[in-house]
């Protein structure tokens, strides 16, 4: 496998909370373009792990590389800087705001970061590219409307184009469809994996279903480590991913 064809490298990540091993010597390397889902059982270190790729949490050893630089430990803002976006701050939208200045003070928000010492574009640009994200979450409909009169599937769905907005190299969803109904289900899946054909995508979910029918690659955690790695086919029918987190095969 080549650099360029790698989206993320972990080498040795490893987290201790006192005597708990949360993650325990995660090695792996995700390839780019394709969409790579983490599953495992609660308490298995999937978030932990996620944590310490977005610096929220300070590795005790190992490496995470992305784009040929190793990233552990650095601070968070610096992560999202060099291209690593995560959905997980629940409640990063603004509820007295429309749909549509959410994502364009976004927007906004990513030009001053990056370019600090060049005007902003005009604003027809940020509105177009606000458009854009808003057309790409499925939320046109949604444009004017406050925030805080969304569903809890379209708050979801704001906070992905929020995550976009800073262009992200590698997105990291962490349960993106929980709470969700099927309907709002099936519309989040659809977005990811139109997301996925052109940004790196990692997923963590524990909805089986939806795992089995997207990702392209599946790492299975359990106890911290790395219990099995493969398709969706090679998953289903390992016996040790069968044992610790599927339950035993149906007779079928
Ligand atoms: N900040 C923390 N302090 C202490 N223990 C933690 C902390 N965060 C997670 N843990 C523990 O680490 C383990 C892995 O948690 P987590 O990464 O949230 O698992 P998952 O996302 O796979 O359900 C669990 O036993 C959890 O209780
Ligand atoms: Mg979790």
């Amino acid at each position: 496998m080549t650099a360029s064809g790698t989206a993320l490298s972990l080498s040795g990540l490893t987290k201790r909370f006192g005597g708990l091993v949360a993650v325990d010597d995660v090695t792996i390397d995700l390839e780019s373009r394709k969409l790579n889902a983490i599953i495992g059982p609660n308490g298995a270190g999937k978030t932990t792990l996620f944590n310490l790729i977005t610096g929220e949490i300070a590795a005790d050893s190992g490496r995470v590389t992305f784009q040929g630089r190793d990233i552990v430990n650095r601070k968070p803002h610096e992560i999202v800087r060099s291209g690593i976006s995560r959905t997980l701050q629940i409640k990063s939208v603004f509820g007295g705001l429309t749909v549509g200045d959410n994502v364009r003070a976004a927007v906004l928000a990513h030009e001053r970061i990056m370019t600090p010492f060049r005007p902003v574009s005009s604003y027809r640009a940020v509105a177009a590219r606000s458009n854009d994200l808003i057309e790409e979450v499925g939320l046109s409909d949604h444009r004017g409307a406050l925030a805080s009169s969304l569903s809890y599937g379209d708050v979801a769905l704001l906070e992905m184009a929020l995550a976009l907005a800073a262009q992200p190299k590698l997105l990291l969803l962490d349960e993106p469809v929980c709470g969700m109904g099927p309907q709002e289900t099936e519309r989040t899946v659809a977005m990811i994996t139109g997301i996925s054909r052109h940004t790196d995508v990692i997923l963590i979910e524990h909805d089986m279903e939806v795992v089995f029918d997207i990702a392209d690659f599946i790492m299975v955690m359990a106890q911290g480590g790395i219990l099995a790695t493969g398709t969706a086919a090679e998953i289903a029918s390992d016996a040790k991913v069968q044992e610790a987190y599927l339950g035993s095969p149906e007779d079928d």
